[in-house]
């Protein structure tokens, strides 16, 4: 059991063995799943149930203390964690979450954001902006993050999370509690933009997925702190619960337009 409580700021311990988390603590609104190979399919560089750890990964939604609950169920805000196995699928994909896209806010113009930390593992954010009908892919980053490392996805930004690493990744995430997902542009393209592929010599290719048509080309950038929305290494994500004034931005983007812009937070 690996002791996650000073990274994480919640009472959580890893068992990294059987892909499991301790919640040690009132946690009275947790709600536990699994995605399994099967699930995954449609998401997949190769069709079929081939090899893979199954589950792939395990969320825990709502994965808040009792003694937060209140200001977090009024604030509309939902806290969550993943924890995504190490290994490949169906012989060179990398692990991966589905990959969504956040609802449009009405009368905004503007998707739900929502913010990543990375507290086990190392992470890989691939993140794309399509155009309105989901037909082409028109911006494409990818966004490695350590331990302590926080990842903002902006507002029109779909997201997919990827293990490239050989111990599972612990991620925690932010978001609006009650906005809605739009997952068929990733099961329509069987993924995102890219698929990130281990190589023969140990080493990670990334592929342009061939149903997207022509795809712009991916760019790599780092993980950076964002004080204003106390995104900073030296303070778990989950504090936030006592300062969800912070948190303002998740549920009305269109107060932040500016903050939360790509060209700010990444220097695109
Ligand atoms: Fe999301």
């Amino acid at each position: 059991m690996i002791d996650l409580q000073k990274i994480s700021g919640l009472p959580i311990f890893l068992d990294k063995k059987n892909l499991e988390l301790e919640l040690r603590g009132d946690f009275p609104s947790v709600k536990k799943s699994a995605r399994t190979l099967a699930e995954l399919e449609p998401y997949l560089k190769t069709s079929g149930v081939g090899s893979g750890p199954d589950p792939v990964y395990r969320m825990w939604r709502e994965a808040h203390l009792e003694s937060d609950d209140q200001n977090i169920g009024v604030r509309n805000l939902r806290y969550d964690l993943t924890l995504l196995a190490q290994g490949r699928i169906n012989g060179d994909e990398f692990v991966k979450t589905a990959g969504h896209f956040h609802e449009v806010k009405t009368g905004t113009g503007l998707g739900y954001p929502e913010i990543y930390e990375v507290l086990s593992g190392r992470g890989y954010f691939l993140i794309q902006k399509m155009d309105e009908a989901f037909s082409r892919a028109e911006e494409v980053y990818l966004i490695e993050a350590a331990p302590k490392e926080k990842v903002l996805v902006p507002p029109g930004f779909g997201h997919t999370t990827i293990n490239v690493y050989d111990e599972p990744l612990l991620v925690a995430n932010w978001v609006g509690a009650t906005m809605s997902y739009n997952y068929e542009p990733y099961k329509k393209y069987r993924g995102a933009a890219y698929h990130l592929v281990g190589n023969e010599v140990g080493g990670i290719d990334i592929l342009k997925n061939s149903n997207y048509g022509d795809v712009p080309e991916i760019k790599k950038i780092k993980a950076r702190e964002l004080p204003k929305f106390g995104l900073i290494e030296s303070r778990p994500m989950y504090e936030l619960a006592r300062d969800l004034n912070k948190l303002r931005f998740l549920n009305y983007p269109e107060e932040f337009a500016n903050d939360i812009d790509t060209k700010i937070i990444y220097n695109f």
